[in-house]
């Protein structure tokens, strides 16, 4: 496994690969790897011939009062997990190298559905994921890009971009990874205290009891009234639960697949989870 810290290094490596029309998988990251990110991994190498995973914090997606200096940078040990699931190419970039000297001026806004949800808590969170993305996906090149089902939004920000965009690349969803106890698993995770750590896999309980409430007919808004009773009850600070369609556009009634969204802070930790809840007329 090669690691590239430049552009042109980056480059340079791909370029054979390139030119014999390799299948080229992406899988852009933020490092702290877990299994999480590591499946992704996987699914790429299943389906490319050559994969490039990629360990930048990006400083333009974090909030003034969000953890950008504090959030764990652990390249040695990241490195040494995807040298084991068949990365063939590290790219961790400064920021300078992302960024350049001169001042960005471009943005890019992905509309309404980045006002939502997350983006809500975080205005700016998905332009700066957006430039980023798009930054990496020009440099990259991939026929494929990876990335995780756990931040819904973010992925459907990317598709819409993607689409919107016209870029030639293949956006892939993948299932989110749970911990045996059903918590998703997240960087954020290693912040909880223990015992935190033991009522965090509510929120994935409440999901699963909310699916199936709905199935068994009661209504939408009483099954999202009950997940927030539940969780607060446990004691976690609710952000927000929420139900969507699989495009992210408002939804009042059970009569259509949906997908209910879950942000819920325990401590200090503000913990994401969703679940895509199908519908089947009787
Ligand atoms: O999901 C993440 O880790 C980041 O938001 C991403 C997609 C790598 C962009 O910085």
């Amino acid at each position: 496994m090669k690691t590239e810290t430049s552009i042109q290094g980056l480059s340079a490596s791909l370029n054979p690969a390139r030119s014999t029309r390799k299948i080229i998988g992406f899988v852009p990251t933020m490092g702290n790897l877990h299994e999480g990110h590591l499946n992704l991994v996987r699914e790429a190498r299943q389906l490319c011939d050559v994969v490039v995973v990629s360990i930048f914090v990006n400083p333009i997606q974090f909030g003034p009062n969000e953890d950008f200096d504090n959030y764990p940078r652990t390249l040695e040990h990241d490195s040494n997990l995807l040298a084991e699931v068949g990365c063939d190419i590290v790219f961790a970039p400064s920021v300078e190298q992302m960024y350049g000297k001169h001042p960005r001026l471009t943005n890019i806004s992905v509309g309404e559905i980045t006002n939502d949800l997350c983006g809500l808590q975080r205005p700016g969170h998905f332009d700066g994921v957006a430039v980023v993305v798009a930054k990496l996906f020009n440099i990259v090149q991939p026929n494929y890009a990876f990335f995780g089902q756990k931040d819904y939004q973010q992925l459907a920000v990317i598709k819409q971009l993607v689409r919107d965009l016209n870029m030639p690349i293949e956006v892939i969803g993948v299932p989110i990874t749970r911990a045996e106890d059903g918590l998703a698993l997240s960087s954020r995770n290693g912040y909880l205290s223990v015992e935190n750590r033991q009522i965090a896999p509510m929120i994935y309980k409440s999901l699963k009891i909310a699916e199936q409430h709905l199935h068994e007919g009661q209504s939408l808004s009483e099954t999202l009234t009950q997940i927030r009773a539940d969780l607060s009850r446990t004691g976690f600070e609710v952000d927000y639960v929420e139900a969507r369609t699989p495009m992210l556009q408002k939804v009042d009634q059970f009569n259509q697949d949906v997908v209910l969204f879950v942000a819920a802070k325990l401590g200090k930790t503000r913990l994401i989870d969703n679940l895509q809840v199908k519908y089947t007329s009787t």
